[in-house]
């Protein structure tokens, strides 16, 4: 897909995930808002900020970043989330559970496949490839994603991955965690959308039918960038 194209369907999915997840929140009590005292809610504005005021800042980074989707998330959810214990869910080869590793987070990558770490990848900060030594490892469950595997995880994280989305919602609701979805292509999905109904924007509904709050936001690599970061409306209350 050419550049332009990719980057208008990008920001229509954008702009549709940005109107569905803000219908949601103005259906919400005004006091229950207030109630969670914490800067969740306000996630939806610093999202839209990051994208405006990242995008045409780092306008020359484009041709360089849009491979680096692991760095990119690292980097968002360092900035926006605290340290906590997430399972990288359909994590491949895990280079995303590393970064956070060696940021002093508990990454856990769950993958029936079991694979090896990349030999290197690029250091968005020193903007240097850094190699990855065969000795490292990060923590692994090689299994399908089962929603008993949420116990113990503060926060869910799925980019990209396959045949568990639905389940991780589930999941986080049981367990009581937070989500961090970036979906891709429907594969292997227990209940599909209907027939013509984009997939993300269905599922960010789905998401906010079953009782979650979600703050949308965008990051800048080619390829599905629309991620959701939702929190069980539950945790607010307790
Ligand atoms: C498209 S790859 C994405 C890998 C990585 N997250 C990335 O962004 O490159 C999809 C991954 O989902 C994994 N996968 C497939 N079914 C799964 C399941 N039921 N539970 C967890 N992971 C699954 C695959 O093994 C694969 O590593």
């Amino acid at each position: 897909m050419g550049k332009r194209k990719h980057k208008r369907e990008s920001d229509q999915l954008y702009s549709q995930v940005l109107k569905i997840a803000s219908q949601s929140l103005s259906s919400v009590n005004g006091d229950f808002l207030n109630y969670q005292g914490d800067s969740f809610v306000e996630e939806i504005d610093q999202s839209i900020e990051l994208l405006s005021n990242s995008e045409p800042s780092r306008s020359q980074e484009l041709p360089k970043m849009k491979k680096f989707r692991f760095q990119l998330l690292h980097r968002w959810m360092k900035k926006n989330i605290a340290p906590c214990r997430m399972a990288d869910v359909g994590g491949g080869k895990g280079l995303l559970s590393y970064l956070f590793q060696n940021s002093g987070w508990k990454a856990t990558v769950i993958d029936p496949v079991n694979q090896s770490l990349p030999p290197k990848y690029k250091d968005l900060s020193s903007n240097k490839q850094t190699v990855i030594s065969p000795l490292e490892k990060v923590t692994r469950i090689n299994a399908e994603f089962q929603p008993s595997f949420a116990q113990g995880f503060d926060l869910l994280v799925a980019m990209h991955a396959h045949g568990c989305n639905i389940q991780m919602i589930d999941a986080a609701l049981k367990y009581d965690c937070d989500l961090i979805l970036l979906p891709c292509c429907v594969i292997h999905e227990p209940i599909l959308p209907p027939a013509g109904v984009q997939w993300i924007e269905w599922l960010l509904s789905y998401i906010i039918e079953k009782g979650f709050m979600v703050a949308p936001f965008r990051l800048n690599f080619k390829g599905q960038n629309v991620g959701m970061y939702a929190r069980p409306f539950s945790r607010f209350l307790a």
